[in-house]
């Protein structure tokens, strides 16, 4: 099944999500259809909600370009203050520079269930706190003053209604 992108605003993207509970082939399967969505978007990471599932999972992308899973990810540390050029596939065309932590300890699940632990930094540990605010239901949009946030309303109201 082919998953569609959920553009921003939508109520799905600024709900949190549900944990994962259940590891198997469903999940594999929607893994997949995430990752196909993400790379046919060129995108760098995927959350679940932003193809309208609420489940706690997400797709991060390295610099390698190459992909891993999480499922049920907790941010356990976060140090130093980072600013990058930020996008996101639920807002098309749209980057602006959002302030994250440099460096976060990451405890998530993989497809298996299986508990990991991660310290990451620069653009990675970027990835993952926006990935991680894309299941607490935050879009980095929120991040901005509320007069760059309505421009980028204005400007994805037009985008809508070019792309149904
Ligand atoms: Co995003």
């Amino acid at each position: 099944m082919e998953r569609k992108i959920v553009y921003w605003p939508d109520k799905g993207l600024n709900t949190p999500t549900r944990p994962v509970e259940d590891f198997g082939p469903e999940l594999e399967a929607l893994l997949e259809e995430m990752l196909e969505a993400c790379k046919k978007a060129d995108g760098i990471g995927i959350a679940a909600n932003q193809v309208g599932v609420s489940l706690r999972l997400a797709w991060i992308g390295q610099e390698d370009g190459t992909f891993f899973e999480i499922a049920n990810p907790e941010i356990l540390q976060r140090s130093g203050n980072v600013t990058y050029e930020e996008g996101c596939l639920s807002v098309p065309d749209q980057f602006e520079k959002v302030k994250r932590f440099e460096k976060v300890k990451v405890r998530f699940q993989d497809r298996t269930g299986a508990w990991k632990e991660l310290e990451a930094e620069g653009r990675l540990a970027h990835v993952f706190q926006h990935e991680i605010d894309h299941l607490d239901g935050k879009v980095f949009v929120d991040h901005l003053s509320q007069l760059k946030r309505g421009i980028i309303r204005e400007r994805m109201s037009i985008f809508k209604r070019r792309n149904g």
